[in-house]
């Protein structure tokens, strides 16, 4: 497996080049893309100062300044890079302005917001790595990471997009409760808690099914599910993010919108785009987005074919063999957790037509799916340092 402390070490460059703010390290991916920085010696090539819209004046996580007030835009636009994980709403309140105030600076980004715009690229360099680099040269200073469920449904399926294979797709996620924020994370900790309370005072000799029943209602109990607006634990919530009006979420929009705008396909001068749907589920899992994915593939492969571009695809997937005892030990969330390995497995025909294919991918939505894509983009803006105008 591919821990994340275990990444083959690329060659970095020991002098400090870009002056860079971190904003939002503290929070959920904040504090993950810090570790990894951190596991990389990312910090050895930059000149890192720490903001916060809260702590400004407190000692920083490294080094010897303190903590710089990350709404004071002044201060911001004496940075080269900004990296942000604070959110969107921190986003809308601060890049709008720094860029009318004539600021040039490369901003990285963890949130959805600017995702979208024609003057950003979303970012996840094993897939797009030549339009970021075609980007900086024409001078685009805005990224995003993508959705976490689109940049690991990416680096799942990546070798037979990039073969040509991939006629359509349909995914059906499981996605962790950590997607929707520490509180979610915490608020299912608590009705588990509850469950488990009511279940220690259930009386001795009730049966399985009464059982099942005690821990049930007790998640009726009010206040248990302020955050998500119903309880997760011993459940699933089928619904993820805001409504678009059309009757999918807005998580199963991103899933097309964004994917394509990282294949680049599917605007003016590319590629007709994949079409790409499915349904996006909130499951009680910490931490790990797992996708069943269906795909209409180009011609009728045979599956050999198939596994053995999967099997070679690239230093971040683990293929695993669709057998039942390898698919329950190594393609769970638990098996993948804070790992780099993107793992697909379950790679099967569909009964109903010989040129449609099944499968199952588990990813770390916090490392691919959020953090690794952005400490690796600020790489790229290093190794490029020296000829971008920043
Ligand atoms: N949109 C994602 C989710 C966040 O809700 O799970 C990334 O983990």
């Amino acid at each position: 497996m591919m821990t994340a402390a275990s990444e083959p070490k690329e060659n970095m460059s020991q002098k400090k080049t870009l002056k860079t703010a971190m904003v939002g390290w503290r929070g959920m991916v904040g504090s993950v893309l810090m570790q990894r920085m951190e596991e990389e010696g990312d910090f050895s090539s930059i000149e890192a100062d720490f903001f916060s819209t809260s702590q400004a004046g407190a000692p920083p996580p490294m080094g010897d300044r303190p903590i710089l007030d990350a709404s004071n835009l002044k201060r911001l636009a004496e940075y080269q890079v900004i990296l942000t994980c604070q959110g969107g709403s921190y986003t809308e309140a601060t890049y709008q302005p720094l860029r009318d105030a004539g600021w040039n600076g490369i901003w990285i980004d963890a949130a959805s917001t600017l995702r979208m715009q024609d003057d950003c690229v979303i970012v996840l360099d094993p897939v797009n790595r030549a339009a970021i680099h075609r980007a900086l040269s024409s001078g685009v200073r805005t990224f995003a990471g993508g959705n976490c469920t689109v940049s690991l449904l990416l680096m799942a399926i990546l070798p037979l997009i990039e073969r040509g294979w991939v006629e359509w797709v349909n995914s059906m996620t499981y996605q962790a409760v950590s997607g929707a924020g520490a509180q979610a994370v915490l608020e299912m900790i608590e009705q588990t808690r509850h469950q488990v309370r009511s279940l220690d005072a259930a009386p001795e000799h009730a049966t399985v099914m009464q059982l099942a029943e005690v821990a049930n209602l007790s998640l009726t109990t009010p206040g248990l599910a302020e955050v998500q607006g119903a309880p997760i634990a011993s459940s699933l919530l089928p619904w993820i993010d805001s409504e678009t009006g059309d009757g999918r979420s807005r998580e199963e929009w991103k899933g097309v919108v964004e994917s394509n705008k990282i294949l680049e396909r599917g605007g003016a001068n590319q590629p007709e785009m994949i079409p790409m749907d499915g349904l996006c589920v909130r499951v009680p899992t910490f931490r790990c987005h797992s996708q069943a994915v269906t795909i209409k593939l180009t011609e009728a492969l045979p599956i050999e074919q198939l596994n053995r571009a999967l099997l070679g695809g690239h230093r971040w997937l683990e293929f695993v063999a669709n057998a039942k005892q390898t698919s329950i030990e190594r393609l769970t969330p638990l098996a993948v957790s804070g790992s780099l390995t993107v793992a697909v497995g379950r790679v099967r025909k569909l009964q109903q037509a010989d040129d449609m294919v099944t499968l199952f991918t588990v990813g770390d939505q916090l490392l691919w799916g959020a953090a690794e894509p952005l400490r690796r983009m600020l790489r790229i803006a290093v190794e490029r340092s020296d000829e971008l105008e920043l």
